[in-house]
């Protein structure tokens, strides 16, 4: 493979060509690459856009999960991931649930927060005073960048200078608070603290304090912990009547508890705990174009809010009562960004009847909560591997080149079935071993 410069002013054909020669890449290959443009070429350009360097389309499915009551409200979630059991599972929680009360979710919090990082030699005490006294000036020199969001109800909600770290003596972050409104809103906040770092400097440099002060870098926060969602189902104890592996409504409430406890003291655990809830959470993030690398980063730091890291899930369980909730920072939007861009992120949006970043949200939390519920459950009375692998048999029988009738045969056979790899090959061979006999 040989060094390239100027990659990317290269034609898509020509990008190709060049892999080809590289790579040695096969004609077939070639021809999936091929295979997975968008035939109208005005979307294809939509996607390619998205990118740098793009030379086709990576599909994902897009699936629907039904059922979901949140809020007294009867909804279909569009869900995107590759993982095969995610769907199934987050329907199958929807329906118990639905059956239950459902979903019940509360935004508790709307704000976000950026920075501007810098150091300043001078005396501390002093930029602050010229700061405060400054600060409301600073806001409305803003106000060309902020007037729109103000219509819509967000802008600035405060403003204060940090100091970073005693480790770091001299390293101060402008920290500001921001309303969003429906947007997720990083280029709106990147664009006020850049604009915001300016004045800062220039007051500063106006002001004859004696020291430097050094703008390093001006960024808005993924970590959200002021953006907040609670989410809960609940029900009395003996709606876990037939929840699988024998075990009485009683045991299935304490075995379930005991689960969610053991997150809370064991990280090997907790991160596969909480992976369960970001299933169902990211599968709805990326359908309606949000950022899931942005709540996963986020969702994990509150998860380790006290020190070590914890399950985001809880159980409350009094006598009469289970009710098992999350409670999770997300910032996501409902307008700009690639919700405006991606025809698949709109129509997840018209799915869901178009909603606030607010209802968003609820819904999201409703998605991990149900994905989590039914990751749990499964654990604790069957196993997970019997779910999984009979989602994943489909799969299998692909990548085994089955037939139409050979996986009819092999699906039916299975149903009452372990299913592992090497159980699903051996019967494959022993199927067409008996059809050349025959
Ligand atoms: C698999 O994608 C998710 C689970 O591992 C979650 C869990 O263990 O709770 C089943």
């Amino acid at each position: 493979m040989q060094l390239i410069s100027g990659f990317s002013k290269l034609s898509r054909a020509e990008k190709l060509e060049w892999l080809k020669h590289q790579t040695g890449l096969s004609d077939s290959t070639m021809k999936i690459l091929e295979d997975h443009l968008h035939r109208d070429r005005d979307t294809q350009e939509i996607y390619g856009d998205l990118s740098e360097n793009t030379v086709s389309n990576f599909y994902l499915p897009l699936g629907l999960a039904p059922n979901f009551l949140i809020n007294g409200k009867l909804m279909t979630l569009p869900m995107v991931t590759e993982e095969s059991s995610v769907v199934a599972a987050a329907s199958k929680a929807a329906k118990f649930w639905a059956a239950h009360g459902g979903f019940h979710a509360a935004v508790k919090g709307h704000s976000k927060a950026g920075q501007v990082h810098f150091t300043w030699s001078g005396d501390r005490d002093e930029l602050l005073r010229i700061f405060e006294h400054n600060r409301e000036g600073m806001i409305q020199s803003v106000g060309s960048l902020t007037g729109r969001m103000e219509q819509r109800g967000g802008g600035i909600r405060s403003m204060e200078i940090r100091s970073t770290d005693p480790a770091l003596p001299g390293t101060y972050s402008l920290f500001v608070e921001f309303n969003t409104a429906d947007a997720m809103g990083a280029n709106f906040i990147n664009s006020v603290l850049e604009a915001l770092a300016l004045q800062l400097s220039q007051i500063v440099s106006g002001s004859g304090l004696k020291g430097e002060l050094d703008i390093l870098m001006s960024i808005l926060s993924n970590y959200t912990p002021d953006s907040i969602v609670e989410c809960f189902v609940e029900g009395e104890v003996k709606i876990f009547e037939e929840m699988g592996g024998g075990f009485s409504p009683l045991q299935f409430a304490q075995r379930f508890r005991k689960a969610v406890d053991i997150a809370n003291h064991d990280t090997y655990r907790a991160v596969t705990h909480n992976k369960g809830i970001f299933n169902g959470m990211d599968a709805v993030i990326l359908a309606t174009g949000n950022d899931f690398r942005a709540v996963e980063a986020c969702g994990h730091a509150y998860a380790s809010r006290e020190g070590s890291y914890r399950s985001l899930s809880s159980v409350q369980w009094s006598e009469e009562t289970f009710r098992f909730s999350l409670e999770v920072p997300l910032a996501v939007g409902t307008v700009g960004g690639l919700t405006g861009t991606h025809p698949l992120a709109a129509a997840s949006l018209e799915i869901l009847g178009r909603p606030s970043a607010g209802e968003l949200m609820q819904v999201v939390a409703a998605a991990g909560l149900a994905t989590h519920f039914s990751a749990v459950h499964a654990l604790i009375t069957s196993g997970i591997q019997r779910g999984h692998m009979k989602m994943h048999l489909g799969n299998m029988l692909r990548q085994l080149h089955a037939s139409k009738k050979e996986s009819e045969i092999a699906r039916h056979y299975f149903s009452s079935r372990v299913v592992s790899y090497s159980k699903v090959a051996s019967y494959l061979d022993s199927l067409r071993k008996q059809n050349r006999k025959e």
